[in-house]
């Protein structure tokens, strides 16, 4: 779940150690990115307080909620698929309640009520702490909205119940909405302004987690390298910070450093880093830390710099090679993966051969890649015609996707040979005599079990490959134990 969207979750629901005292049942299903799934965590986490159970088996539900996701179309036609099959159920559970919650609540507000007729409820992103107030005016039959964006909102306090959870690697949010615009994104209409969390409720969290025996936390975000703290409020209003907030701010290197040294025995992970935002001063605290791994998610979108201004992706493709040519330099294991959009409007042969050219260039772990699907009220669907055509998205797609699979099998090759340290996550898909577990530039990697557990750090002899995964045997246990 480290990753973007990772398809094999998308409408996992979510269930927790049942509490006798409560007497309704909740199911909650999550779909989109890690931060939909770690809101779902803290949606349960209220509900439990309002004698809610979760439950996987949708019949026995008495409140179904859908955290939902807009980013592409597709993202929204799956939801509403869903709600048709909520509406079977709900005719012979006709108490049962419908509630939409996440960036679909956020973008079609009320419009949902109208258009999706079994929908009792919507509650956007930061409406959360709401939702007491919305269950019981649903319970006295009316219809319940709450899509308020929130300066301050950050869940900070709410200490999130983790939901089918390995016991080995949790989410931790430390920022929420996005202030960057990139034309063809919805989020900043659906997740609202940039704000940052308290680093001591952030760190108060991770410590909780390795109380509780977790080995690894990711610190999520939009754009993780924009954090700020300097006290509470809006990253756009940093300018009119006080002398001292300034002096005593604490910027996404400051954290990363400080999660670090709070719990050294733990692995870090964060998501997503936005190039421009991404400063040589993180490079170096992830080098300095080896508990921090080696891995960065740095989405470009496009290799094309005319395309890259259309996007307003704030830097250009040299400044984006810069970037990876320093962090190499700094960190020479550094793995790292990509998001793609292919057939942004306008986007020609040439603009698609220049994407190709910075696939070749980075030579990329691994990625996820996109056709370019228009989104309502976003500045790309108000300003450019939606002009390539779909056959055309499709083949630039594939073509980009086959060039990444020879690049994913060339990086996970590299690690051949080597003994490399493996955090076990649980047993294999494949061969449940195995261990699957991942290396610090988060590739894959199975073997078998011996006497090893989940959550040990392994030292693991790579033998053999496929394009994604390492297959190896244990050597010993690693040192982070
Ligand atoms: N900064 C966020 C981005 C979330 S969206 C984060 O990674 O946390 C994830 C990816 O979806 C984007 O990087 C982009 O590649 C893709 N995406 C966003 N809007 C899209 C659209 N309109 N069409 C196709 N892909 C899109
Ligand atoms: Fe979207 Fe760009 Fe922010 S992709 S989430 S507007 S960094």
């Amino acid at each position: 779940m480290e990753k973007i969207i990772d398809e094999s979750v998308q409408g996992n629901s979510l269930s927790l150690k049942k509490d006798e005292k409560n007497t309704r049942n909740l199911y909650i299903e999550s779909y989109g990115c890690s931060m939909n799934f770690s809101d779902s965590e803290i949606v349960a986490s209220i509900l439990a307080n309002e004698g809610f159970n979760t439950t996987q088996e949708l019949e026995n539900a008495d409140l179904v909620l859908v955290n939902t996701c807009s980013i592409r179309e597709k993202a929204e036609t799956t939801v509403r698929k869903r709600l048709e099959k909520f509406n079977a159920i709900k005719k012979n559970r006709p108490h049962m309640k419908v509630g939409v919650l996440g960036c679909m609540a956020e973008r079609l507000k009320s419009k949902l009520l109208e258009e999706e007729k079994i929908v009792d409820m919507v509650v956007g992103p930061d409406a959360y702490k709401d939702l007491p107030n919305l269950i019981q005016e649903i319970d006295e039959g009316r219809d319940a909205v709450n899509v308020v964006l929130s300066k301050d909102e950050t869940y900070g306090d709410i200490s999130p119940v983790r939901l089918n959870t390995n016991g080995v690697s949790a989410f931790v949010s430390i920022t929420r909405g996005c202030d960057n615009m990139c034309t063809f994104c919805v989020v900043p209409f659906t997740r609202g302004r940039e704000r940052s969390r308290d680093p001591q409720s952030i760190i108060d969290e991770v410590n909780d987690l390795g109380a509780k025996g977790y080995k690894e936390i990711t610190l999520l975000g939009q754009n993780v390298d924009s954090y700020l703290w300097y006290g509470g409020g809006l990253k756009k209003d940093f300018d009119k910070a006080s002398e001292m907030q300034i002096a005593t701010a604490v910027d996404f290197a400051n954290l990363l450093d400080m999660v670090a040294v709070a719990q050294p025995k733990m692995r870090i992970r964060f998501s997503t880093s936005n190039p421009q935002d991404m400063s040589l001063d993180v490079i170096r605290t992830m080098a300095k830390h080896d508990n921090i791994c080696k891995h960065i998610h740095l989405p470009v979108q496009s290799g094309s710099n005319d395309i890259l201004k259309k996007m307003n992706r704030l830097h250009t493709i040299e400044e984006y090679f810069d970037l990876i040519d320093n962090i190499k330099k700094i960190i020479p294991d550094c793995a790292f993966s990509h998001d793609m959009i292919t057939g942004f409007p306008t986007e020609t042969e040439e603009d698609h051969k220049a994407t190709l050219a910075v696939l070749d260039y980075v030579k990329y772990d691994y990625g996820y890649m996109f056709a370019y699907s228009e989104r309502p009220g976003t500045l790309a669907a108000r300003k450019m015609e939606d002009d390539i055509p779909n056959d055309v998205k499709q083949r630039r797609l594939s073509e980009i996707i086959a060039l990444q699979r020879e690049h994913c099998l060339l990086r996970t090759k590299n690690h051949l040979n080597k003994v490399q340290e493996i955090l076990i996550e649980g047993t294999s898909k494949k061969d449940d005599t195995m261990w699957m577990g991942r290396n610090s530039q988060n590739v894959v990697a199975v073997f078998p079990k011996e006497n090893y557990k989940v959550g040990d750090f392994v030292n693991v002899k790579m033998n053999d490959c496929t394009s994604a995964t390492l297959i190896g045997e244990a050597v010993d246990f690693g040192k982070s134990n």
